[in-house]
């Protein structure tokens, strides 16, 4: 099966290298863009693209849907590589708490938070829980969202950590789009037990079981103040390193936490969240393959202080951003809203934003040999746009939907509750 995409005002994001870097610095302002162009896709991947004056035609037109994208632009879609959306119910009450004037600190240290969620998780069977996370799944992916790394962390017990990466191992197997899972036991302790004997349940059961039965791609913490020290984020990286999960940690969001330090010092793929970012940080991070992942939607969603992303981007580093979709800090997938807070807040350059959501994202993922750019080869995951002036629109139209059509391995995504 084929499909013609032509009439494109703009294709964005194009490589004519399926073997494409991760953007650094002044790089991550450079982008390929074809003029008044199409897309030929054969079965789920690009098989080729160009320019409407040299279009040619092609052999079987009789095997050929064509979809005309009307002066549109076609983009990839976004590869959010920071997601928690496997969890039971919302925490509205919490929300209704901070505007009353708690802060996320004290409601987790009174119980509430990450607890209230592995409280409700506990409650929740199965099949529940997947119906619920699917439903999310289902939403992003008609936003955009084409590749997606999904955590655990609201099990805290054996059991239920399991179950969650359970319910993501069957997310994968019946959606379209590429799903990367990740371990985060460490991501509280709970009420039962002492932080010590709760850090080597980690390592001695939970670790073994998940690897025994093949659950997880990543290992997380969130090393922070009151929740994991860089000696025990350490600890269980080793531990994890033994198993090949290799780390992606939540470092850096609610103080200088040394989280970047341990994050680096044992090569993790991607340090995320990182509001406390000083110069010494970023000396580390410019010395390793390490990508600094950004979450503006919870520094948003928190009012907390947002990353240094310029300071970063100047530096010469690598930035990737992500929704980090999530019950307590920021319960929205929403990576358009994401791009204008880079933009507007975080004074990215749209394009470096687009990078970021887009390339970095998918390299954050491990996944850019198959998403992230539009080249030959690669899986067909295409966002349409409606008839908008330019890239620059998405952020400045703040969260408007722009989107005609997304298209996955090469079908159109039909957004309904009872897909998969
Ligand atoms: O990435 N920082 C840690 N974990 C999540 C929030 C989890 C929650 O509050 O449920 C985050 O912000
Ligand atoms: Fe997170």
């Amino acid at each position: 099966m084929k499909t013609l995409i032509k009439n494109i005002k703009q294709i964005f994001g194009v490589s004519t290298n399926r073997n494409t870097n991760l953007k650094c610095g002044n790089d991550m302002s450079m982008v390929e863009i074809i003029e008044n162009g199409w897309i030929l896709i054969e079965n789920d991947v690009i098989a080729d693209f160009g320019e409407m004056k040299n279009f040619t035609g092609i052999d079987d037109w009789n095997n050929t849907e064509i979809i005309d994208s009307n002066n549109g632009l076609v983009l990839p879609t976004w590869c959010d590589s920071h997601t928690h959306i496997v969890y039971a119910g919302n925490r509205t009450g919490e929300f209704v708490d901070r505007i009353n004037g708690l802060n996320y600190e004290e409601i987790a240290k009174n119980g509430g938070g990450i607890l209230n969620s592995a409280e409700l998780l506990s409650k929740t069977s199965f099949n529940e829980l997947y119906k619920q996370s699917s439903e999310r799944l289902n939403k992003i992916i008609s936003l955009g969202t084409g590749a997606i790394e999904i955590k655990s962390g609201y099990g805290l017990n054996t059991n239920d950590e399991i179950k969650m990466l359970q319910v993501i191992k069957e997310l994968d197997n019946n959606f379209p789009i590429k799903i990367k899972s990740t371990f985060l036991g460490a991501h509280a302790v709970p009420k039962t037990m002492s932080q010590e004997n709760y850090v080597n349940l980690i390592i001695n059961e939970m670790i073994p079981e998940i690897a025994k039965q093949n659950l997880a791609d990543y290992i997380d913490v969130f090393c922070d103040k009151g929740f994991f020290s860089p000696e025990e984020t350490e600890k269980i990286l080793l531990c994890g390193k033994k198993y090949d999960l290799k780390p992606k940690i939540h470092a850096n969001e609610l103080a200088c936490s040394g989280g970047i330090q341990v994050g680096v010092k044992n090569n993790a793929i991607s340090v995320d969240h990182l509001q406390y970012t000083g110069d010494e940080e970023i000396k580390i991070l410019k010395k390793s393959n390490t990508i600094a992942t950004l979450l503006p939607g919870t520094a948003y969603f928190l009012n907390l202080k947002y990353p240094p992303a310029r300071k970063m981007i100047d530096s010469g580093l690598s930035v990737a951003l992500a929704s980090d979709y999530n019950p307590g800090s920021f319960p929205s997938g929403n990576m358009s809203f994401i791009f204008s807070l880079a933009c507007t807040i975080m004074k990215m350059k749209p394009v470096e934003a687009f990078n970021a959501l887009t390339i970095n994202g998918a390299f954050a993922m491990e996944l850019h040999d198959e998403v992230g750019n539009i080249s030959r080869g690669k899986k067909a995951n295409l966002i349409l746009t409606k008839k908008i002036p330019n890239l620059e629109y998405i952020p400045y139209s703040v969260a408007e939907n722009f989107i005609d059509k997304v298209i996955i391995n090469g079908k159109i995504h039909q957004d309904s509750e009872t897909n998969y």
